[in-house]
């Protein structure tokens, strides 16, 4: 090609989108080119009220200006810092702020650029803090069906997203993954699901198959986002926390998406009254408009790394742009927002009117299950016969000609809006999307 070639700004072709029907998408193409609190505005002048926080990431809603402005104005102060051996304040400052709402027992945090990031990072940090200790044997990893753990090689293979691994190999060896929770009796269920916890003693079943010497870590979301919005059954953490600690086995919760006031509390492990040994964060950390992510863990894990000369480097692992100095401006920022709003707890105030508003689904064409937490909601659909995914997708579709965001997984369509959504925008959301599911094949 010309290096003069100057593309045309309607030339599609070269950006190859992520997890996107490319081809279908530049036949028809969908541009956001706004954003503003709660909508969107589309290339051709429409608002889109966003139903899912961009991608589970926008908390606070669209171009908040205290977060707009902390970025301009870090920008403009210091750009960038090296990571490695060099430090600056606002690193620190944000660790400590995270660390002052997350769960009693969480102490430190280590600064990534993205949830799939922040998942391989806790799966070193597992390995490493084993072997740190002598216990080099502990290098097995169980993850959970239908796990969504972001896209490294790592993630991938504690993930359980069949789609997601099975063109890429064998990823790591020595995973094995739990039965995932998603079970019909529990259809239409209100909140936590009666039936499942047992699902969790499948755990001691691949202790006594490996040996608990063998095993690093479980890692599992809390709440399942990605894969359709599957809550924990009552009951079932707790015992994943039971049977880990009796082990020395480490237990991390991906809270990529329910971290930062998604179910109603800071964290899922507060709003579900269980403690890991690690959390993995990224989306809300920074409203979704820098890209951050951070491994938190207890003192126990960092303290023992904390041994050995002074001047040697503890873990051998980070990123360029671990704790960004524009990035831990916005994280700053968003806290403030956060904090100053109330969001961080106000999917619990919301969460009656949500749930209300969600149920008042049940009963319309093809819809088989709804499901709800917090300011998470799933729908979803019967597949038609042969096609899967194929009437959620056209769902998507009609609804954005509709006017508001929704995302699809399979057959499920998941609803997460930003935390600051009204009661009425509720109502729109969900009155629209009814319309939208009267219409389908
Ligand atoms: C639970 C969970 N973990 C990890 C990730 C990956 O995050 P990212 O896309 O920032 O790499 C996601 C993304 O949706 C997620 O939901």
């Amino acid at each position: 090609m010309a290096l003069d070639r100057k593309p045309a700004p309607n030339d599609l072709s070269a950006f190859w989108m992520p997890f996107t029907s490319n081809r279908q998408f530049k036949s028809n193409p969908r541009m956001f080119v706004g954003a503003k609190d709660m909508h969107y505005t589309t290339a051709d002048g429409r608002q889109v009220l966003d139903g899912t926080a961009g991608l589970w990431c926008c908390n606070a809603g669209h171009c908040r200006p205290k977060i707009n402005e902390a970025i301009a104005r870090q920008a403009a102060e210091m750009d960038y810092a090296p990571a490695f051996q060099m430090g600056h304040p606002a690193a620190f400052e944000l660790a400590n702020r995270v660390i002052d709402i997350a769960p009693e027992n969480m102490a430190h945090m280590f600064f990534t650029n993205s949830g799939s990031e922040s998942v391989d990072t806790a799966l070193k940090i597992a390995l490493a803090y084993h072997r740190v200790r002598g216990e080099g044997t502990r290098t097995r990893f169980i993850g959970r069906e239908r796990g969504y753990h972001g896209v490294g090689f790592g993630g991938i293979s504690v993930g359980g997203i069949v789609n997601n691994r099975r063109f890429f190999g064998t990823a790591l060896g020595g995973v094995d993954h739990l039965p995932h929770t998603h079970l019909p009796e529990n259809a239409f269920t209100k909140g936590m699901p009666e039936h499942g916890a047992n699902l969790a003693d499948e755990l001691e079943r691949l202790v006594t198959l490996h040996g608990a010497e063998n095993i690093a870590a479980v890692i599992v979301e809390p709440m399942a986002g990605s894969t359709g919005v599957l809550m924990p059954p009552k009951g079932y953490l707790e015992k994943l926390r039971a049977i880990t600690a009796k082990h020395g086995i480490l237990l991390i919760f991906d809270e990529v998406i329910t971290g930062f006031g998604r179910l109603g509390a800071p964290f899922a492990a507060q709003k579900l009254g269980v403690l890991p040994d690690m959390i993995t964060c990224a989306k809300g950390l920074t409203n979704g408009v820098i890209p951050m992510g951070g491994v938190l863990t207890t003192a126990e894990i960092h303290d023992a790394f904390m041994t050995g000369p002074e001047h040697a480097i503890e873990l051998f692992h980070g990123y360029t742009y671990s704790g960004n100095p524009v990035a831990c401006a916005a994280g700053l920022a968003t806290l403030d927002t956060y904090i100053e709003e109330g969001l961080l707890t106000r999917a619990e105030e919301l969460a009656g009117k949500w749930e209300e508003a969600l149920h008042s689904l049940k009963g319309l064409p093809h819809v088989i299950d709804i499901r709800n937490m917090g300011l998470v909601g799933a729908v979803e659909l019967q597949p038609i016969d042969g096609q899967p995914g194929k009437r959620a997708f056209d769902a998507f579709l009609k609804a954005y000609d509709a006017g508001i965001l929704i995302r699809v997984t399979g057959d499920i369509i998941a609803l997460s809006p930003p935390l600051i959504v009204s009661e009425a925008q509720i109502d729109e959301l969900v009155g629209k999307l009814a319309e939208v599911l009267k219409t389908l094949d």
